[in-house]
């Protein structure tokens, strides 16, 4: 398997999270390398239910080696909450490793998060609200803490100290209530307590695991287009969500990387504000109908649309894709005709790629071919053979379209619901 970087090809929720953990079978080690809590990534084993925020999905498999790694911002209480909640679950949270470097969420990024989507009104960029926009911005900005701070308790209590009375004055700018530095102090400070046992240097680790031929698997959060360099922005997250990422956010060279898989849905789907180019209300309500398409970690209804090859096709152009993993296959099992859009049209220009100019995109207008449907349901297939003509023939277009192989075909949430091509 090699070293593998698992990306998203849309917007995120593409399925990264199900995919990873078939891949996991074969990997020793997985490492998520940006992003923060904004991330959710669900798995199903048999009934039960898991979604990862800050985890890499790689610890539902026994003996696996994960690294957060970092190029990933970190709310310490919130990942001693999920720690909790997988142990409640009986999941053992053991060979965990947490960069020293990560940066750290605190409350006053979650509040300021808050206002300044309020000060936005109808142009909010509609975030999460994990406050990680202020705590990438800090960490850019050079104003950050890390994970080596806060497991260094003396360290900690000073910066902090200065940190909250910095930041009230911001808050109060914003008409929001102060906050009580004894509050936060005591609630990081055990968390920190509890993150030490698992704080190292991931960038060595790595290095080390590397060089004697461990299979890595780089888990990707978010989506292609919600990248900060490379997405709809403004309305991105603020890391890089691009397969570049990876090694900035590891520290693992990329002449080690071996291959990029990316994972898109057969559809499209959005949460939060921006431009779709192919969205459309109708899928929508078709897949919510169903209880499908409702945000892991907001709950909000995914806003969803017909497949984009326009956007996959400059996904594969901007992280690499060797090789896609389709998802949600199924989700189209009942449709009579699919639309797919193969070109945006803004007036008299014709575009085959997302432009950066987000006036323009807004303007875009999607040039759509028709495939017939199968209309049948194909969640019980389990090989390629088993799909219906017509599904295979919408799959391996919108794999020549998108310009990568296709590798696999999901078509239910479960590992066994999974067609390696
Ligand atoms: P991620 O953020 O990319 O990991 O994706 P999410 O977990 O946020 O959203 C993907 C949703 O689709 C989850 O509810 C998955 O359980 C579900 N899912 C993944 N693959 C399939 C599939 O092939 N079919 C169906 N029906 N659901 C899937
Ligand atoms: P996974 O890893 C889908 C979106 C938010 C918002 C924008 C900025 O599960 O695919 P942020 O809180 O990051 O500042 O919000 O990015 N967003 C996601 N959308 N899946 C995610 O993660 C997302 N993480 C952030 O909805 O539009
Ligand atoms: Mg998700």
């Amino acid at each position: 398997m090699a070293n593998t970087i698992l990306i998203g090809a849309q917007w995120g929720d593409e399925g990264k999270g199900k995919i990873i953990d078939v891949l996991t079978e074969k990997a020793d080690i997985v490492v998520r390398t940006q992003g923060g809590n904004n991330a959710g990534h669900t798995v199903y084993l048999g009934k039960k239910k898991y979604v990862l925020h800050l985890i890499p999905s790689g610890i539902l498999r026994r003996g696996k080696v994960c690294v957060i790694g970092n190029g990933v911002v970190i709310d310490p209480v919130s990942l001693v909450e999920e720690i909790d909640g997988l142990l409640k679950l009986g999941v053992r949270v053991k060979n965990l490793y947490i960069s020293e470097s990560a940066h750290l969420v605190f409350p006053y990024h979650r509040e300021l998060d808050s206002q300044r989507e309020i000060l936005k009104g109808k142009n909010k960029i509609g975030t999460t609200k994990r406050g990680i926009g202020p705590a990438y911005g800090d960490k850019a900005a050079r104003t950050g803490l890390r994970m080596i701070d806060l497991i260094n308790a003396e360290r900690f209590a000073g910066v902090l100290r200065l940190k909250i009375k910095e930041n009230n004055e911001i808050l109060k700018a914003f008409g929001a209530k102060p906050l009580n530095y004894a509050t936060v102090h005591k609630a990081y400070r055990e968390a920190g307590d509890r993150l030490k046992q698992y704080v190292t240097n991931t960038v060595v680790l790595l290095h080390h695991a590397t060089r004697r031929g461990d299979n890595v698997l780089f888990e990707g959060a978010q989506g292609t287009f919600l990248d900060i360099d490379h997405g709809t922005y403004p309305f991105v997250t603020s890391s890089n969500t691009t397969s570049g990422g990876a090694c900035t956010g590891s520290g693992v060279a990329p002449n080690r990387m071996d291959r990029v898989v990316g994972v898109m849905k057969a559809y499209t789907t959005r949460v939060g504000e921006g431009p779709l180019p192919s969205e459309n209300p109708e899928i929508a309500d078709m897949l919510h109908a169903m209880g499908r398409e409702f945000g892991a970690t907001t709950g909000r209804p995914r806003r969803c649309g017909w497949f984009d090859a326009v956007a996959t096709h400059h996904a594969c152009m901007v992280n690499g894709i060797d090789d896609l993993a389709v998802t949600n296959l199924d989700g189209l099992d009942t449709i009579e005709t699919i639309k797919v859009c193969v070109g945006y049209r803004a007036g008299l220009q014709r575009l085959d790629y997302v432009p950066a100019d987000i006036e323009l995109l807004a303007k875009c207008e999607p040039i759509y071919v028709e495939f017939p449907g199968w209309q049948q349901p194909t969640d019980k297939c389990r090989s390629w053979k088993q799909l219906p003509v017509n599904a295979r023939k919408y799959l391996k277009a919108i794999a020549k379209l998108t310009g990568a192989e296709l590798y696999i075909v999901s078509v239910g949430p479960a590992r066994e619901q999974t067609i390696f091509v």
